[in-house]
C-alpha cells in the first residue's frame, strides 16, 4: 500500500459491514485511523433484508487493527445527530483530528411504485437524506477547525442518476433519497471548497456485500433492475469497489460531470 492516507483520520458511516467495512478497512490500508459507526442492529420494517450486528462491527475493528490503524466504534443510528456529534467528538479527542467523511450508511425499500406506503418513503428519506446530512453536519466543522483540507464523499447509486426504482431495486424513495444525495453534494462542494475540502458523490450499481450468505436477499432485489448503461463491466462486483476491481460499476459523479469507470475518491 502506498501510504496515501498516512496520518489522516476517517468517519465513516455505516460501517459495520458491506461497503462501509471497506472503506474503513482500505483506508487503513491507506495509513488512515477510523471512526466508524454503524445502528448494527434493527432497521425499519421496510427494510427486507437482514440487519448489520454488533458481531459485524466488531469485525470491522478486527480487519482494521489487522492494518496497524486505531479505529473508534459507537452504535449509533445516523438519524441521531446528537448521536453522530458524540461519536465524532469522541473520535477526535481519541485520534487528533479529522480529515475524511465518507456517509455510507444506506438502506433499501424494493417496492413497486405504487405499493410504497408514505411511513416506507419516508424511513428511506429519512435514512438516506436526513442521516447523511446529519453525517456531514456532525463532522465537517472538525475538517475545517483542522485548516488542512479533506474530502468528503457521499454513496449514493446508480438510482441517483436515473430513474431506477423498482420492486427489484430501491424503490422510488431510494432513488429519491439517492438523488438527493447530488444535491447536497454540489451545495456542499460549493460552500466548503473555500475551506479546501473536496466533496464528490459515488454512484455504485450492483456492489456484491461482503457477507453474501446474509445478503443474499438485498442482492437479489439489487442485481436485476439496474439499466444497461450503467453495466459498464460486470453487474454486481464480486467484492465492494473499494477493494481490488476497479470500480467497472460504478460512476463518480463530480461538481457537473460524471467522471465515470469506478473511481474511488481519496483525501487532499
Ligand atoms: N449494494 C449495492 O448494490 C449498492 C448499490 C448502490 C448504492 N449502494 C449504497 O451503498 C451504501 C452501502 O451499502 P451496502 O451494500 O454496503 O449495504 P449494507 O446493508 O451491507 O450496509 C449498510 C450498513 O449501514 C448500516 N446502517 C443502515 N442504516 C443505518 C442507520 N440509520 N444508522 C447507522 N447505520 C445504518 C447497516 O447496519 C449496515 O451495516 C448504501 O448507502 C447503499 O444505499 C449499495
Amino acid at each position: 500500500m502506498s501510504g496515501r492516507l498516512a496520518g489522516k483520520v476517517a468517519f465513516i458511516t455505516g460501517a459495520a459491514r458491506g461497503q462501509g467495512r471497506a472503506h474503513a478497512v482500505r483506508m487503513a490500508e491507506e495509513g488512515a485511523d477510523i471512526i466508524a459507526v454503524d445502528i448494527a442492529g434493527k432497521l425499519p420494517s421496510c427494510v427486507p433484508y437482514p440487519p448489520a450486528t454488533e458481531e459485524d462491527l466488531a469485525e470491522t475493528v478486527r480487519l482494521v487493527e489487522a492494518t496497524n490503524r486505531r479505529i473508534l466504534t459507537s452504535v449509533v443510528d445516523t438519524r441521531d445527530f446528537d448521536g453522530l456529534r458524540g461519536a465524532v467528538d469522541d473520535g477526535v479527542a481519541a485520534l487528533g483530528r479529522l480529515d475524511i467523511i465518507v456517509a455510507n450508511a444506506g438502506i433499501a425499500a424494493p417496492q413497486a411504485w405504487d405499493q410504497i406506503t408514505p411511513e416506507a418513503f419516508r424511513d428511506v428519506m429519512d435514512v438516506n437524506v436526513q442521516g447523511t446530512w446529519n453525517t456531514v453536519m456532525a463532522g465537517a466543522d472538525k475538517i475545517i477547525e483542522g485548516g488542512r483540507g479533506g474530502s468528503i464523499i457521499l454513496i449514493s447509486s446508480a438510482a441517483g442518476l436515473a430513474g431506477i426504482g423498482s420492486s427489484d431495486a430501491g424503490s422510488i424513495g431510494y432513488a429519491a433519497a439517492k438523488h438527493g444525495l447530488v444535491g447536497l453534494m454540489r451545495v456542499y462542494a460549493n460552500h466548503l471548497a473555500q475551506h479546501s475540502i473536496r466533496v464528490n458523490s459515488v454512484h455504485p450499481a450492483g456492489v456484491a456485500p461482503s457477507r453474501p450468505v446474509r445478503c443474499e436477499a438485498r442482492l437479489r432485489y439489487h442485481a436485476p433492475a439496474i439499466p444497461g448503461e450503467y453495466r459498464a463491466g460486470r453487474l454486481v462486483l464480486d467484492e465492494p469497489f473499494l477493494g481490488a476491481a476497479p470500480g467497472q460499476a460504478a460512476v463518480l459523479y463530480s461538481g457537473s460531470r460524471v467522471l465515470g469507470g469506478g473511481i474511488i475518491a481519496s483525501a487532499t
